[in-house]
């Protein structure tokens, strides 16, 4: 058992150092997941490992237990819409607005086990000879270093691969190996993997023309989802788009993002300067022409 005490110091290093919110009905989470560390790191107890992480500092050891309050949920084309919508609508709009730079930078921001960068890396070689000679780089960041491994090898077992992947593609791109399935080096090589908190300086990024931020803004509160998303803004370029996971929304944050209904769903597209008023706002008449809405 867990005292109030230690509970709470956990929440709140967890805040601290990932913007994750955690309250007492999720004490079970604690207790299942901190017990291997607990164990692995030779305390007597969650308890234990709790004190003995107060009374002395270790960034490795407080770096690890964040990393296992982690909730890395994830599976190859998840909710299959925003794939949907990069493979009809954005991606044959940029092959036309990319034309004479022939580059897009793809940004996975809370990537897991790598199967949402990875869906976007088959997605891109389905396409074919049309993407010959573009340049197109796909980076995946994750706050926990023990999903980035997982990510790096492409390895998973008949339960993920059952998870969102069609036959055809786990034929394609998949090499068994036993009781498990590795991505094909041409896959693995499209996208590069490292550790990046959201709470951190962004700027390693770089510019980019593609954000897949989802299922990870409903873990954080208000403050955190403003703050997170007003740097990864500042990093998406003009008429640059960014993905939400299926149950989210910039409702309540200021952002020069707006919400596009596209036909199978929606996105955020960031407006080019001149298409928005003094608030960052894409105008009226443009957002009707484009079937725009605010959230
Ligand atoms: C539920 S998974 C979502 C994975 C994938 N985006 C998807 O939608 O399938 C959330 C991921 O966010 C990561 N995460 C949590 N806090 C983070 C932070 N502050 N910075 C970066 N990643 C974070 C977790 O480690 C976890 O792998």
């Amino acid at each position: 058992m867990v005292s109030k005490e230690i509970l709470q110091y956990f929440f709140s290093i967890l805040y601290q150092d990932s913007g994750l919110i955690l309250d007492e009905s999720k004490k079970y989470l604690i207790e299942t997941r901190l017990e291997p560390i607990a164990a692995q790191e030779g305390f007597a107890s969650i308890d234990a490992l709790g004190r003995g992480l107060m009374q002395k500092r270790s960034p490795i050891l407080r770096q690890k237990v964040v990393d296992a309050m982690t909730t890395n949920e994830t599976y190859f084309f998840r909710d299959q819409t925003p794939f949907t919508i990069m493979q009809e609508e954005i991606f044959p709009e940029f092959l036309r607005t990319k034309e004479k730079s022939k580059r897009i930078r793809i940004w996975c921001a809370a990537s897991s086990t790598g199967q949402e960068s990875y869906s976007l890396a088959m997605l891109i070689k389905e396409m074919g000879p049309k993407l010959d000679g573009w340049n197109i780089q796909i980076q995946a960041t994750d706050i926990s270093e023990h999903v980035l491994e997982q990510a790096r090898k492409g390895i998973y077992s008949q339960h993920e691969v059952q998870r969102g992947l069609s036959t055809p593609y786990l034929l394609r791109y998949f090499t068994q190996k036993g009781l498990t399935w590795q991505l094909k080096p041409e896959i693995r090589n499209m996208v590069s993997f490292r550790r990046l908190n959201l709470l951190s300086n962004l700027s390693s990024v770089g510019d980019v023309d593609v954000v897949f931020c989802r299922n990870i803004l409903i873990y954080f509160d208000l403050k955190t989802k403003q703050n997170v998303i007003s740097r990864i803004a500042d990093l998406i370029t003009p008429n640059g788009v960014l993905f939400l996971g299926g149950s989210e929304a910039l409702m309540g944050i200021k952002s020069p993002l707006v919400r596009v209904e596209a036909k199978k769903g929606s996105y955020y597209r960031k407006s080019a300067p001149s298409m928005r008023n003094g608030n960052g706002d894409r105008t009226l008449s443009e957002s009707k022409r484009r079937g725009v809405c605010q959230t």
